[in-house]
Formats: C-alpha cells, structure tokens, sequence
C-alpha cells in the first residue's frame, strides 16, 4: 500500500479546462471519497490517476514516484467502475483471474487467490457461471474481486454502485467499508452520493467545476462547511438558509427572524454569541444563517419558541415540519415516529451552537 499525492493537476481538453488544479494529498491507507454533480470532473481526476487520461499540467504520485508518465498496467492500481466491465464469455473464475494471468502468475497461485478473494466476498459458490448468469450486485462483487486479486497499492472506484436497486446499493456500501477496514488500503472512490461519501469517506474532497471546495473529515465537511455550495451538497434535508440582520442586543450579537406563529409574524433573536466568528464588522449588515433541520428541534438544547407548523412528513425515525420564517419554508427534523400527531401552534428549540453563518454575497462561511 501507498500514499497518493496529487499536485496543482490540471486537464484540459483543447480550451476546456475540465480540471483547475487539484491539490489532494492521501496517507496510505486512506479512504477519500471525491464527490460532486455530474461533469465537475471525478472520472477525470480518477483516470488521471489511473492513467487512462494524460495529465496536462501537475504531478501525481505514488509512494515517492511521480507517476505522469508511467504505462497504466505498470502503476500497481486497480479500478472498478461502474458498467462492471467484465468478460461475457468467461466465468466468474476466470474473470478474476484474468489479470494475474496476464501478467504470468502461474495457475496454482491464481487459484489460490482466486478463492481467497472470492471467499472474502462471499461469493465462492459462484466462480463456475458466466456473468450473464448473475444478478447485478453479483456481477459488481466480480469487479470488485478482479481489482481485489492483484493487491494493488490504490483502489480506484467510479461510481460502482451506481447501478444498484436501494436496497443492495446499502449492503454493497457496508460491504466496501468492510473491506477497506480489513485490506487498510489506499482507496479513491467516486459519487454523487453524499450519503456515501459520509459513510465511507476517511476524507472527502467536494469538487465544483474541477475545482476542490473543501478537503476534510465528514464531520468538518457536515458541521463546518467552507461555503454554502458545500453545505447544501450533504445532508438531507439541506441546511436551511436564513437571511437575517446582524444586530446588538443587550445579551450579545444576535440576528433576527421572523417566526410565523398562531397566524402571526413574531420576531426571534437568534443567539450569535457562540458563533466563533467576530462579527463585529457585520453589525448592522445581513448574513445568512445556516441551521440543518436536525438543529430545530422538539425538547432539544437551545432557546424554545412556538411556531406554527405548515406540512409535516413522518418518515418513521423521524418527522420533518416545515415551518415558515421570513416567509421561507424551515424544515426541522423532530424525533418522534409517527404515533405522535404533529401539527397546529407547537414549541420548537433551537440550538445556536450548531448554526454556520454565511457572506450573503461571497457565500463563504464566516469563521
Ligand atoms: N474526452 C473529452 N473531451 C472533451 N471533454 C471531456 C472529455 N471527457 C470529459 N470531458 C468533459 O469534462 C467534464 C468532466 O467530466 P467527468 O470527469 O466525466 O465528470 P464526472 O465524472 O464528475 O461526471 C465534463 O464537462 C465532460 O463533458
Ligand atoms: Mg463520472
């Protein structure tokens, strides 16, 4: 296994510029996930790395050799992507083996990890049928051997689950964490999915028009994101966004909003006094207030008002209301499975300490 170093890479396609220059630096051992919309540029960078794609400016590196130029069958990697890609024609067993057998392990040691790998993900059983006799989540445990048998230094990922009904896309995600836990290998892997990405991710690095946002842990990325693109890319539901003025109040900073409650607008003062930001130069000017749903809360921390309650949604762990501030839909997310009627005029909490506040015009995250 081995360390990835990405610096300043930059590809562009005639005058295109698909990738800005990416700077990503992963320990061995380290699951990134790169996440973003379709088009800013994950498959790009994956085949980059892969060398599928050529580099146009930068440096990528594995361990301490700078892999630019180096022939793809020749940078110990392995990639899985998202159509499978295997051989129709050959079975389970020889699809994985495929590779060590091109590149000369004799037949009794291919055999040997042809079963230990299909062992490991449980598909032993199936090693004599042809991919076309599989369903969809076994033929993806194929790729997924194949790129497991030759214990490259990185894996690479695109979007390998893609393909997947719901339910086996969660199992396969288990399964995936499962094995970087017992393999400790360096992994890169692609989505769209943010959920994904914050379950598996070591680190994620959000990317926006081949350019990375932020680079972090899922929990810095969840509870401070560097700007609002970030913040709005994970959780659901999105972080609510409220547009409110920074004022003074004899208790500290606060900011304002309006809380539709019995039929009527009453203000609400927002405590900023936890907001590790100085604000003092935003006295007087609006900001956006960031609060994911679950910081709206029924008997949680924070200061208590009633609000009256548009729509709820019981989702059965939880039920969202949406609730009505500035005459923008709120949604907060309340701990109670559906045997609790919620509606009318109810008491909500908020907790302040969990609030992002944001530049109204650059949309950075003040910090
Ligand atoms: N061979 C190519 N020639 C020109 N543009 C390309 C080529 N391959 C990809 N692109 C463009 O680069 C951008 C990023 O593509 P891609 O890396 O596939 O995005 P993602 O995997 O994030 O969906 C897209 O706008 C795509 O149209
Ligand atoms: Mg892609």
């Amino acid at each position: 296994m081995a360390s990835l170093t990405i610096k300043n890479a930059v590809k562009r396609y005639g005058n295109v510029e698909v990738l800005k220059g990416v700077d990503i630096d992963l320990q061995d051992g380290e699951f990134l996930v790169l996440l973003g919309a379709s088009g800013c540029g994950k498959s790009t960078l994956l085949n980059m790395i892969a060398g599928l794609e050529s580099v146009t400016e930068g440096e990528i590196s594995i361990g301490d050799r700078v892999i630019n130029d180096v022939h793809p069958k020749d940078r110990d990697i392995a990639m899985v992507f998202q159509s499978y890609a295997l051989y129709p024609n050959m079975t389970v067993a020889k699809n994985i083996a495929f590779g060590l057998e091109m590149r000369g392990v004799p037949k009794a040691e291919r055999e040997t990890a042809v079963l230990e790998v299909a062992k490991m993900l449980q598909m032993d059983h199936l090693l004599d049928r042809k991919p076309g006799q599989l369903s969809g989540g076994q033929r993806q445990r194929v790729a997924m051997g194949r790129a497991l048998v030759r214990r490259p230094e990185v894996f690479l990922f695109d979007e390998p689950l893609s393909n997947l009904d719901a339910k086996l896309r969660l199992e396969m995600r288990t399964e995936i964490k499962r094995l970087h836990k017992r393999l400790n290998a360096t992994m890169v892997y692609v989505t769209h999915d943010q959920i994904e990405a914050l379950t598996l991710a070591d680190r994620i690095a959000i990317l926006k028009d081949g350019e990375v946002q932020q680079l972090a842990s899922p929990a810095e990325i969840y509870d401070q994101p560097v700007n609002m693109f970030v913040a709005g890319l994970v959780g659901s539901p999105p972080m609510n966004f409220i547009k409110s003025k920074v004022t003074q109040a004899d208790t500290g900073l606060v900011a304002e909003v309006s809380v539709l409650a019995n039929g009527v607008e009453q203000p609400m003062l927002l405590d900023l006094s936890q907001q590790p930001a100085d604000l003092t130069d935003w006295i007087g000017r609006e900001v956006i207030v960031g609060l994911r749903p679950e910081a709206i809360t029924q008997d949680g921390q924070g200061a208590s008002f009633d609000s009256d309650i548009d729509v709820t949604e019981a989702t059965g762990a939880d039920t969202l209301c949406v609730l009505t501030w500035n005459g923008q839909e709120v949604m907060a997310r309340v701990s109670s499975g559906y045997a609790q009627i919620i509606e009318g005029t109810m008491a909500f909490s908020i907790d302040m300490s969990r609030a992002s506040l944001f530049d109204p015009k650059t949309e950075m995250r003040l910090s």
